[in-house]
C-alpha cells in the first residue's frame, strides 16, 4: 500500500513547485492524509484540481508561514482533521534576491522571516505533538545557495539556518524518536528558478555534472524516503541533490 500508509502529514508551501510534487509523491506512497499550508489559496486549489482522484486525502488550509496565530490556527485544524501529525515538511520559501550592497533591511526580514522563522513556527506548533507521541518525522527543505550564492545574501542564510536548526532538533529530538533531516535541492525546474537570468542559468547548468536542471519530482522522491519508515536511523543530515553541482 506504500511506504506512507497510514501517516498524515503538513506540507508548508504545497501548491506548486516542489511543494506541489512532494504531495504528489506522499499520496503516491499511499499517505492517508496532509494539510496543505499555502499562501496563496487560488494556487492551491489549482493544484488540488490536478491531483488525480487523490484530492479526498488533501486538506487545505491558508497559511502565512511567517505568521505564528496562523500557523497555530493551521496546525490545530490539521490536528482536528486527522487526529495526528506523523511528518512535517517546512518547504514554504521566498526569493527576493539582489547584490548584499543593494539589498533592503525588508528584502531580508522577509526572507528570514518566510524561509526560516516559517520553519521555526511549524517546528513550536508540531514538536510537543510528536514529543507526546515519542515519534515523528521532520523535513526542512534547504537549498544548494546555503553554501553561498552571488545574489541571495539573504535566501543563502535562510538556508543555512535551516541547516543548523534541523542538525539541532535532530540531536534535541532522538530521545522522543524524532528524527530530523535537511535536503538542499540544487538548481531545480520551477516558477522561482525562472526568475534567474539567462546567462546565470546557463552557467548554473555548465556547473552542474549531470548537465541539466533538476526536476521537483526528483527532490520530492527523497523528501518522501526521509519521511518513511526506511530512513529510520538517518537523523542529523542535509542531504544535497543537485546533480553534484556545488555553488
Ligand atoms: N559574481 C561576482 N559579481 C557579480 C556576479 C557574480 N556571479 N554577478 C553579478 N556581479 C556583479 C556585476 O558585475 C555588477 O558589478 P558592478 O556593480 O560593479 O557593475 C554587480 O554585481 C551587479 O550586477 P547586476 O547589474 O547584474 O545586478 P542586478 O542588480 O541587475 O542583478 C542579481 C543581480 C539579482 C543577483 C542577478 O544577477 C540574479 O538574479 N542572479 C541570480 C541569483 C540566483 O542564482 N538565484 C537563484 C534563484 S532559484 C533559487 O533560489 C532556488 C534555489 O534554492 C537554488
Amino acid at each position: 500500500m506504500g511506504k506512507l500508509k497510514s501517516k498524515y502529514a503538513i506540507v508548508t508551501g504545497g501548491g506548486k513547485g516542489i511543494g506541489e510534487s512532494i504531495v504528489n509523491r506522499f499520496l503516491k506512497d499511499g499517505i492517508a492524509g496532509i494539510a496543505v499550508l499555502e499562501y496563496d489559496l487560488n494556487m492551491a486549489k489549482e493544484m488540488i484540481s490536478r491531483l488525480d482522484n487523490s484530492g479526498a486525502k488533501v486538506l487545505l488550509i491558508q497559511c502565512d508561514v511567517s505568521n505564528e496565530k496562523q500557523v497555530e490556527i493551521a496546525v490545530s485544524q490539521a490536528m482536528e482533521h486527522f487526529g495526528t501529525i506523523d511528518i512535517l515538511v517546512n518547504n514554504a520559501g521566498i526569493t527576493q534576491d539582489s547584490m548584499f550592497h543593494k539589498m533592503s533591511e525588508e528584502a531580508w526580514d522577509a526572507v528570514i522571516n518566510v524561509n526560516l522563522k516559517g520553519a521555526y513556527y511549524l517546528c513550536k506548533h508540531v514538536i510537543p505533538i510528536m514529543r507526546n507521541k515519542a515519534i515523528g518525522k521532520i523535513v526542512n527543505i534547504s537549498s544548494i545557495s546555503a553554501f553561498g550564492n552571488v545574489g541571495q545574501a539573504n535566501y543563502a542564510t535562510s538556508k543555512a539556518g535551516l541547516i543548523g536548526f534541523s542538525k539541532t532538533l535532530a540531536k534535541e529530538g532522538g530521545p522522543k524518536n524524532i528524527i530530523v533531516n535537511c535536503v538542499a535541492p540544487g538548481y531545480i525546474e520551477t516558477d522561482m528558478y525562472k526568475t534567474v537570468p539567462k546567462e546565470i542559468m546557463d552557467e548554473h547548468i555548465k556547473n552542474t555534472p549531470l548537465g541539466r536542471l533538476g526536476k521537483p519530482n526528483e527532490i520530492a522522491s527523497v523528501v518522501s524516503f526521509l519521511s518513511s519508515d526506511d530512513a529510520s536511523f538517518l537523523s542529523g543530515q542535509c542531504i544535497i541533490v543537485s546533480g553534484a553541482a556545488t555553488t
